[in-house]
């Protein structure tokens, strides 16, 4: 394992954006429980078939899922979603921040969505403390992991053959210096493989590039209850096979 040094200076800009640019992201007030953010990638086809493929057109690339905090939810119902605040990220989010599951028309229910679940919480950082520096500050991290140029350098490529969990867990680990969390769709009625579905990268409050566990735990303990969806849902990967499904 490389130090995480080394997988910063592998990210170049992001490492001044991370290792150097936080400093001040402390805590604004009060005891929080949380411990770390999540940077949620999701595989748009995965996320398809988690809905039985109630999308259209899903983006060809990785997407932001959202940023989270690990062990909190909706920390303020008194804070409304306002899509006027992030008028100049719109081009941008579309792109990278889509609702792949909705039609377009709809896209801002989600980032209502991930606002209220997720932003309300990690807003109690200064670097985080307003929509606009939520969403901006998701883009910007978003774009400085990097993460399809990075599977793309990894030659992890969406594919009919099956990768193993671990080759991409420990590929990802030693470009980002840090242990990732990957997650999967479990395989239909206990058959077939599962598929590769998330992939979370954590920071710390300083949002400085962290390892997902803990020392000492065993990968996924906690999750929240995620987003409600219909069917099956997201859980970490299994050790063994799994697919990385090509877009339709
Ligand atoms: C909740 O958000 C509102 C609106 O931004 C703010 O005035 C209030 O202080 C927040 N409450 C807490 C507990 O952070
Ligand atoms: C948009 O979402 C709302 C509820 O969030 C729903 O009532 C409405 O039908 C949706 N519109 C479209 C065009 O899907
Ligand atoms: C991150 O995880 C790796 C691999 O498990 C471990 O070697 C390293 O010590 C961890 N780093 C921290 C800061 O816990």
């Amino acid at each position: 394992m490389k130090p995480a040094a080394a997988g910063c200076a592998l990210l170049g800009g992001l490492c001044l954006a991370l290792c150097l640019g936080g400093a001040r992201g402390l805590p604004r007030s009060g005891d929080s429980e949380w411990r770390k953010l999540i940077m949620v990638h999701h595989w748009p086809a995965t996320v398809c078939k988690e809905v039985e493929d109630d999308c259209k057109d899903p983006p060809d690339y990785w997407t932001i899922h959202g940023l989270w905090a690990d062990r909190a939810e909706q920390c303020n119902r008194s804070w409304p979603f306002h899509l006027e605040e992030i008028k100049d990220l719109l081009q941008d989010m579309r792109i990278y921040w889509p609702d792949v599951i909705h039609s377009p028309s709809n896209r801002s229910s989600f980032w209502k969505h991930e606002w209220e679940k997720h932003g309300t919480c990690v807003a109690q950082l200064d670097a985080l403390d307003s929509q606009r520096k939520y969403f901006g500050k998701g883009l910007d991290l978003y774009r400085g992991l990097a993460l399809n140029s990075m599977l793309q350098k990894l030659g992890i490529l969406p594919s009919g053959n099956y990768y193993q969990v671990s080759d991409i867990k420990d590929a990802l680990a030693s470009l980002y210096g840090v242990v990732p969390k990957v997650q999967c769709l479990p395989p239909e009625q206990g058959e077939g493989v599962q598929t590769l579905g998330q992939i979370e990268l954590c920071l710390t409050k300083d949002l400085q590039l962290r390892n997902c566990t803990e020392p000492g735990e065993p990968a996924g303990s906690w999750r929240g209850a995620g987003p409600a969806r219909p069917t099956r849902s997201l859980e970490v990967c299994e050790d063994g096979p799994v697919f990385y499904p090509p877009p339709r």
